[in-house]
């Protein structure tokens, strides 16, 4: 056995067995954990002792499904949250303090957006926006009071693509932390570690879990980070459930095989799409016509699920392509075995202005569609009849 490959490990890296040899790692539903003595719980208290204490803090779901995480991405730690934006909200939060500036690429998640406009300025923490493909706006962007440098590479939902090993760089230079949004790509497609990004964060919600069953966020980083990120959220309480881990665990054991059938069949939409007179744009990383393709070629394994088109005839032309959709199901997620279509400019986006939104590439015509697990001849069929 070739303990290195990734789908191995996503699958035999378990935590241990009890004393009933399960062969499938139980759910551990508890609140919190006995101590022996007084003595044993003054000591856990005082990180004397390595151990349970209670699971806002840890839970041994979430220290497998971390321990799995972390060894997929290369990183040597990390911290299970709620939620992806609670994952995003707790690095900033355990970062950043009043005064400080972040970076930030322009096309975010539309959330993450929110936190960078609307809340933390009213907590004395400011922001730039850069353009993924212009290099010049990252280097003329930094301030003396730049903290963190965030993106999101391919973005949601514009596929716009980063160096990576290009940007670690440039924030090494002026001792700025890089922290990576790598939820479109998940670990087995892209490790922004590994080019030198100190922290990664994934919404779990996608494609990790997969089945579009629950929500989850996971941060990954070296023991120093994370143990900053430790201490910020074990007392401001983001913590993922304990069934939850247990899921995502056990989904982890697929990824790469849901992956590969996503990338597989993404590529295929985004070639069709390509040919279509009614479609004016298709974005997808692993197209000879995306701009930065070089750039994905490099640092993603294949281009992953997500494929955005521009139909032509704005917002009239995308709500009737949606609705003659029979197979898509119309949501606002992503990353699911069923695919889904998903409208940015009213749904995940919408809280941005109409400016804000071009400044990102969402047209009123732009589409996002998360390609599923479906025979690829279906999806297809359902594309084209709606497009017609
Ligand atoms: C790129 C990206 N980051 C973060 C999030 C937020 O994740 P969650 O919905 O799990 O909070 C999303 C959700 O769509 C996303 O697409």
């Amino acid at each position: 056995m070739q303990e290195d490959n990734f789908e191995t490990l996503a699958i035999r890296l378990q935590a241990e067995r009890t004393q009933f040899k399960e062969h499938s790692v139980p759910l551990y539903l508890t609140s919190s954990y006995k101590f022996d003595d007084a003595e044993e719980m003054r000591a856990l208290f005082a990180n004397e002792k390595e151990g349970n204490v209670y699971s806002r803090y840890a839970n041994p779901n979430t220290d497998e499904l971390i321990n799995k995480m972390a060894v997929l991405e290369g990183a040597e730690n990390g911290w299970a949250t709620a939620s992806g934006m609670a994952a995003i909200f707790t690095t900033f939060a355990a970062f950043l303090q009043s005064g400080d500036h972040v970076l930030s690429s322009r096309s975010v998640f539309g959330s993450t957006h929110q936190l960078l406009n609307n809340i933390f300025p009213k907590w004395g923490i400011s922001y730039t926006y850069a353009d993924l493909d212009k290099p010049k706006q990252w280097e003329d962007g930094i301030k003396p009071n730049t903290k963190i440098i965030f993106v999101e590479t391919p973005s949601n939902p514009g596929i716009d693509i980063i160096d990576l090993e290009w940007l670690c760089n440039l924030a090494r230079k002026h001792e700025i932390m890089v922290v990576v949004d790598n939820c479109f790509a998940t670990p087995y497609l892209q490790q922004p570690i590994k080019y030198g990004a100190d922290i990664s964060i994934h919404s779990a919600t996608k494609f990790i879990d997969g089945q579009g069953r629950t929500l989850g966020g996971i941060i990954l980083g070296s023991n120093k980070l994370i143990k900053e990120i430790e201490g910020f959220a074990r007392h401001s309480g983001p913590a993922m459930s304990p069934f939850n881990a247990w899921l995502l665990s056990k989904s982890l054991e697929t990824l790469a095989v849901r992956m590969d059938r996503h990338c597989e069949s993404a590529l295929k939409v985004a070639r069709f799409l390509e040919t279509q007179e009614n479609v004016q744009r298709v974005m997808y990383p692993f197209l000879e016509s995306h701009p930065q393709y070089e750039i994905a070629k490099k640092q993603m394994k294949q281009g992953g699920g997500i494929v955005t088109l521009v139909v032509h005839g704005g917002v009239e032309a995308a709500s009737l392509f949606m609705d003659k959709l029979k197979m898509f199901s119309i949501s606002a997620n992503l990353g699911d075995t069923r695919s889904i279509a998903t409208h940015p400019a009213t749904s995940t986006h919408s809280k941005l202005t109409e400016e804000q939104r071009l400044e990102v590439g969402i047209e009123q015509g732009t589409i996002r569609l998360s390609i599923g697990l479906e025979h690829i001849d279906d999806i297809i069929a359902d594309i084209k009849q709606a497009l017609s």
